[in-house]
């Protein structure tokens, strides 16, 4: 079970860092972008996009994992719901399904042309999942 745990842990900081590191080195193909950048802008998104998947089925799986063991601890549903944890967890949830948003409209905004507002899209994006792994490093923490 722990090494269950440690390597869903695994997974989804390695996906973090993917996503992060995917929306990073776009914020550098824009800062020179111009047609010919066009197929690295989709490779970049389809695997940040892949790596926002990974995240949330390794999130779940944790957050799974969290629900056993206070229900093995006697902790009834409801004490999980209000519990500042879970609601930490669900703000992740919330942001990642944001940095999902912003990556695809940004990807239709460059696939438009539209530069400018593509790299203001990447950037919230970047911001987003900033805020996600903060949250996250104070998950652990707690
Ligand atoms: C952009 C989105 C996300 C980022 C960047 C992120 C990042 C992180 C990081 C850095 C940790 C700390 C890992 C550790 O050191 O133990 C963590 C833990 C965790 N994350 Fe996420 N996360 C994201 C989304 C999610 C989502 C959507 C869920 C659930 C639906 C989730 C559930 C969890 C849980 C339950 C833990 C605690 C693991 C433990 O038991 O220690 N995360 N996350």
């Amino acid at each position: 079970m722990s090494l269950i745990k440690n390597l869903l842990i695994w997974v989804h900081l390695l996906a973090m860092a993917g996503v992060f590191g995917g929306f990073l080195y776009g914020r550098l193909v824009f800062a020179s972008a111009d047609q010919s950048y066009q197929g690295v802008i989709h490779a970049l998104l389809k695997i940040t996009q892949f790596f926002i998947g990974l995240i949330l089925i390794s999130g779940f799986a944790l957050f799974y994992f969290q629900v056993q063991n206070s229900f093995q601890a006697g902790i009834s549903l409801g004490e999980i719901f209000k519990d500042g944890v879970t609601h930490v967890i669900l703000t992740k949830l919330v942001l990642l399904i944001a940095v999902g948003a912003f990556s695809g409209i940004g990807s239709k905004k460059a696939r438009e042309e539209n530069y400018p507002a593509a790299e203001k899209m990447w950037l919230l994006a970047l911001v987003s999942t900033s805020i996600a792994v903060f949250l996250g490093v104070m998950l652990r923490s707690i």
